[in-house]
């Protein structure tokens, strides 16, 4: 695999505001030079969309929803991360596993155990004994009941977006255990800011990293 292959994730419960900076992200990218790969989970392959449809509107037990999830993941990571990561582009992945142990795990009440198993069998990597992994995920992190706000009467909810408060409470609850678990590759953006502040604070949280030097002229 390439070492300049980028792979970047972005998380947060519904309604956190994540998916506003893609564009901007992918453009901050490509002004450096380099090649995006925009992609998005549960997806990002035709057979990963297709599962997608499925685990966002069928009712079904948390461990059919995992394995699906898995699914899709395992699909999107073969044909497309793996694939865009070993020719050195970027790929900004619209959620990853972060939202499994959140939603599946914390929100569900699903077993983490399983879940770390799943991970380990779909993010192993030939001829590495370390799982694939985002090198920086941004999570987007805000008060469940601002995201309800922010959601409500925006879109018909899919089957996520329907659950109540306090649902959201407890996925909020997972992305903060996941973070403090990773603190490295974590950067908690403050989401309740307004989204030039939002802006402002990814950008200048991707140069400290260093993931924006050596691309070209910023
Ligand atoms: P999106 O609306 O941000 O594209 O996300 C789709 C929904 O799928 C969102 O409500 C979170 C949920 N989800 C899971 O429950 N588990 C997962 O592993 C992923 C990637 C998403």
């Amino acid at each position: 695999m390439s070492d300049n292959g980028l792979f970047l994730t972005l998380e947060g419960i519904d309604g956190a505001g994540k998916s506003s900076h893609l564009d901007a992200l992918e453009a901050l990218f490509k002004a450096q030079g380099r090649t995006v790969v925009r992609t998005r989970e549960p997806g990002g392959t035709p057979l990963a969309e297709t599962l997608r449809g499925l685990i966002l509107k069928k009712p079904m037990d948390p461990l059919t929803e995992s394995l699906l999830v898995f699914a899709a993941r395992r699909d999107h990571i073969v044909q497309v991360i793996e694939p865009a990561l070993a020719r050195g582009d970027v790929v900004l992945c619209d959620r990853f596993t972060d939202a499994t142990f959140a939603y599946q795990g914390a929100g569900r009440g699903f077993d983490n155990t399983v879940l770390s198993t799943l991970e380990q069998w779909v993010q192993a990597q030939a001829g590495s004994a370390k799982l694939l992994q985002p090198q920086v995920t941004l999570w987007f992190d805000l008060a469940p009941e601002i995201a309800a706000q922010r959601l409500a009467g925006a879109r018909v909810p899919d089957k996520f977006e329907a659950q109540p408060v306090e649902f959201f409470r407890r996925v909020a609850q997972g992305y903060a255990d996941r973070a403090s678990a990773d603190a490295r590759r974590f950067v908690r953006i403050d989401a309740s800011q307004t989204r030039e502040q939002v802006w402002q604070q990814i950008e200048s949280e991707l140069a400290a990293r260093g993931v924006l030097a050596g691309g070209g002229d910023r």
